[in-house]
């Protein structure tokens, strides 16, 4: 059975799940046929493929056509996860009416959910709305990459109390608002776990340790396909390093004369 947001939310409302949820990111039809077909139960066209498949340092030069493409692709390629796609930095900030409209335009494209990080005042806001117009949100708190610049970096978040305290109450008011799971990115597992404990919707974690209700992470760093993974990525294959053997022994039987045959 295709897996839905009901399927996710009930996933924790009838008891602590007997198997976390996994999580993928996919940023094209290979990548979503490879994660799908892998078992994944949610499948998130993640704002990280501005960084995995464009290049770019951050997350913040991506753009809706970028994610639009990118979302179409992902539905072409998915049987049974639930598709989460993430709204691109900009494309919700400004006004509750805008990220409606973008929201909307992912779903058309083929999301059943869409993402958005933070969980400060506005943030709620805009999901309260796009949840009232029948529109699934993933939260996301704790490291949110789309304010690196304010952040200075990509950092651990909620390392005093103060901010643990602060990233709890964000979660909570993403609850509050209707949000049906929420991610909590490179925060101490410690806190992960109280905010796990303290929400009725499931917790996915990257780089939040072992006690979240699921778990995510970039499949181009699970693959090993790219240059550089986060301290707590876990590399299954080197997926790279293999396909640029193959890619040079082309080169060299085509130089050779032995390919073709
Ligand atoms: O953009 C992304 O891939 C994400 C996950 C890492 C949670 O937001």
């Amino acid at each position: 059975m295709a897996v839905s947001v009901d399927r996710i939310l009930r996933w924790k409302q009838t008891g602590r799940p007997a198997q976390p949820i996994a999580v993928l990111t996919a940023w094209d039809v290979m990548s979503a046929q490879i994660v799908d077909g892998a078992g994944a139960d949610i499948v998130l066209v993640g704002d990280s493929l501005a960084m995995v498949a464009l290049g770019y340092d951050t997350t913040l030069p991506l753009t809706m056509e970028d994610m639009l493409i990118a979302a179409r692709a992902v539905r072409r390629g998915v049987k049974n996860a639930l598709v989460v796609v993430d709204l691109p930095f900009l494309s919700y900030q400004s006004s509750v009416e805008e990220a409606v409209r973008a929201a909307g335009q992912m779903l058309k494209a083929g999301a059943q959910a869409v993402k958005l990080e933070g969980g400060h005042p506005a943030a709620v806001a805009t999901v309260e709305r796009l949840v009232q117009w029948g529109i699934p949100v993933m939260g996301h708190v704790g490291l949110t990459p789309q304010s690196v610049n304010q952040l200075g970096g990509f950092r651990q978040q909620g390392k005093t109390e103060a901010e643990g305290d602060r990233i709890l109450t964000e979660a909570k008011a993403l609850e509050q608002a209707g949000a049906f799971s929420t991610v909590l990115e490179h925060i101490p597992a410690a806190l992960a776990r109280d905010i796990t404990k303290a929400l009725s919707i499931p917790t996915i974690g990257i780089g939040a340790g072992a006690h979240c209700d699921g778990q995510v992470l970039v499949t181009a760093d699970v693959l090993g396909l790219s240059a550089w993974q986060p301290p707590f990525a876990k590399v299954y294959a080197n997926l790279r390093q293999q396909a640029i053997a193959a890619a040079a022994e082309f080169c060299t039987e085509v130089r050779s004369g032995n390919f073709p045959a």
